[in-house]
């Protein structure tokens, strides 16, 4: 064996090495994090916690210190806040890769849980300008799942009357998804034809009434002991995964908003009009590796070899603006958060492992009195 052939095959075996350690580096699950001390003084509330990565049994309901609002926050008491497959992804540090990026090697960073909540403001810091004690709120905030959240102003809208706590919690996250998705990555239009795939889960049950408020005439593919409830929130046409394969059919789409990547990306062609477009919001989750981001690395790639328009979204529930819409949308009676199921806190775990089966139709909701 020449040298050269040598150092080229040293090489090799040195980065195999490098990436199996790296691998390791990023999969492996430490013990528990170290619980944070209380200061004596300081005022308690209950949290939801999670010190390692695993299944609903890591999740545990803790006393941990009440947050206090700096000047420019608000202190809010949670009255209820929804769960998201995100919410069950830092649960379990997965896809790996997200450990790297935003959840922590080996433990969780940030031992929280929850997003979406919806409460009344029991606090202001001087700074604050929209937002006074007593009104009721609803929003995204770090570690939602607790007694009390604090948050600035961004990310906050006021609840509409017409709304209970549960159904302004069921919002944030799954409601800006659907709007993000139909008018921005898929520009939606009065009269288009749109396909919502997974339309009775959290996101889908958001996507087929944001779609007929915008004027589209809305398919939504749901199992058969969905159809009624498809129908009932306003989509005109309801299609049977379980009996029938939407891509096969003669209906032609200008928007196919996917929320489960159960088709494969390519086989959307068929069903897109020329000018037609998919948003790819969720993938399969099977794959530890790569998971949930398949569908967006995939239709990256398939992207510049396909004469319609393949794009992928990724929310952002933090938007005021948005929160504001989808209020108003609910005010006037045209978006109605459905609402699966309601757990009480000391059930979260429960909650989090129906969420985790991926068949919840609609929202899980968590009740924190
Ligand atoms: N890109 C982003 O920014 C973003 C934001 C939010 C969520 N997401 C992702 O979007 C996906 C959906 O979120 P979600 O909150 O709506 O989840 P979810 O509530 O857990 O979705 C459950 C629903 O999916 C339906 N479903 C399962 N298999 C199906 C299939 N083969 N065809 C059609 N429907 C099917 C289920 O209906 P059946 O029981 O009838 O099967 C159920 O109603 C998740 O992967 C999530 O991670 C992405």
């Amino acid at each position: 064996m020449t040298v050269i052939w040598r150092i080229a095959l040293g090489t090799l075996v040195t980065l195999a090495a490098l990436v199996l350690v790296l691998a390791w580096f990023i999969s492996h699950d430490a013990g528990p994090a170290p619980v944070a001390p209380i200061p004596p003084q300081a005022a308690r509330m209950k949290a939801l916690v999670f010190r390692q990565y695993g299944g609903p049994e890591v999740l545990r309901i803790e006393e941990v210190e009440k947050p206090s609002p700096k000047a420019d926050e608000l202190l809010i008491r949670v009255h209820a806040a929804s769960l998201n497959p995100l919410d069950w992804h830092r649960m379990r540090g997965l896809p790996y890769p997200v450990r790297l990026m935003l959840t922590g090697i080996g433990r969780p960073r940030l031992t929280r849980l929850g997003v979406d909540f919806a409460g009344s403001v029991e606090a202001v810091g001087s700074q604050v300008r929209h937002f006074r004690v007593g009104d009721e709120v609803f929003g995204t905030a770090d570690g939602a799942v607790a007694e009390y959240v604090t948050s600035t102003e961004v990310g906050i809208a006021l609840k509409p009357a017409n709304s209970t706590f549960e159904q302004a919690a069921a919002v944030p996250i799954a409601g800006t998804t659907a709007l993000q998705g139909l008018r921005d990555a898929g520009q939606l239009k009065a009269g288009q034809k749109v396909l919502i795939n997974g339309a009775s889960g959290g996101v889908g049950t958001f996507a087929v009434q944001v779609a007929k408020a915008m004027g589209a005439e809305v398919t939504g593919v749901c199992s058969t002991r969905n159809q009624e409830l498809v129908r009932r929130i306003g989509a005109d046409h309801v299609v049977d995964y379980t009996r029938e394969d939407v891509t096969r059919g003669n209906e032609r789409f200008d928007l196919v908003l996917d929320m489960v990547g159960s088709y494969p990306l390519l086989a959307y062609r068929r069903v897109l009009n020329p000018h037609g477009t998919l948003v790819v919001v969720g993938s399969p989750s099977t794959d530890r590796w790569i998971g949930a981001m398949s569908g967006w690395i995939k239709a990256t790639f398939i992207r510049p070899f396909v004469g319609q328009h393949y794009d992928v979204l990724l929310a952002d529930a933090n938007r005021t603006q948005d929160l504001d819409a989808l209020a108003e949308l609910m005010r006037s009676g045209r978006v109605t958060p459905v609402i699966d199921r309601t757990y009480a806190l000391v059930d979260t775990a429960e909650a989090m492992r129906y969420l985790e089966q991926g068949h919840a139709r609609g929202k899980v909701i968590i009740r924190i009195d």
